[in-house]
């Protein structure tokens, strides 16, 4: 399982790729205006810190300025993946791009139909959002199992790239079901390796070494 970081802020990625745990990077509008900052930039920048695919979204919604967005998009580095929402225009621009050698990222994906409609257009991955639908008190990861089922049905090529994780059980049902990616925002990542036993044993641990150290010599 490939590990994303949701997130467009550069000393969280720098700290996530610190640890390790970062295979990709995705970003949104919503996650590049929390910067402030040119987007541009922000892609070049994280393309230096990673090396692996960087979700970039096109903020067009008409199929032409999509196609216009992508193809500056994919000049900044050969590892920008382009963006693109869930849309009939969207879709005709997925489609276009992996004709041409783009990769592309299907986002603001909701249902098991919106899914296949993606993978027909020849999408590289798709983002499901399982945290926004247990928002409205419908299974993410249900949606998550049926597409698994679904791509391996036709052995359909796009990766399913579980979006909106909020909590490290999104992650672990995911890795469960084997999906392809999860992108985690890194308040998760942090998150992930949170035991109380492993505290309350390391501490247990420390104090018992504490008796006997001396008498060690390193
Ligand atoms: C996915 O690519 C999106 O950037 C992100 O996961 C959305 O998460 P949210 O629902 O927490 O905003």
């Amino acid at each position: 399982m490939r590990f994303f970081i949701d997130t467009a802020n550069l000393e969280e990625i720098r700290a996530a790729a610190e640890m390790g745990l970062v295979d990709g990077v995705t970003t949104n509008p919503s996650l590049l205006a929390k910067e402030g900052r040119n987007p541009i930039e922000i892609f070049r920048e994280i393309c230096q810190i990673v090396d692996g695919p960087v979700s970039a979204e096109v903020g067009s919604t008409e199929y032409d300025g999509m196609m216009a967005e992508a193809h500056k998009l994919a000049e900044i580095h050969p590892n920008i993946v382009i963006k693109i929402p869930m849309t009939l225009d969207g879709l005709r621009a997925v489609r276009t791009l992996s004709e041409e050698g783009i990769k592309t990222n299907q986002t603001l994906c909701f249902s098991p139909s919106q899914a296949i409609l993606s993978a027909k257009a020849g999408a590289t991955y798709v983002s499901p959002f399982v945290g926004r639908l247990d928002d409205i008190s419908s299974g993410g990861m249900d949606l998550i199992g049926q597409i698994i089922t679904i791509y391996d049905n036709y052995d359909f090529e796009t990766q399913v790239l579980v979006a909106s994780i909020r909590h490290p059980m999104h992650l672990v049902e995911a890795a469960l079901m084997g999906a392809d990616v999860a992108t985690i925002p890194y308040k998760v990542i942090t998150q992930l390796i949170k035991h109380p036993l492993t505290d309350i044993g390391l501490q247990r641990f420390v104090d018992d070494w504490n008796t006997v150290k001396d008498l060690v010599q390193f």
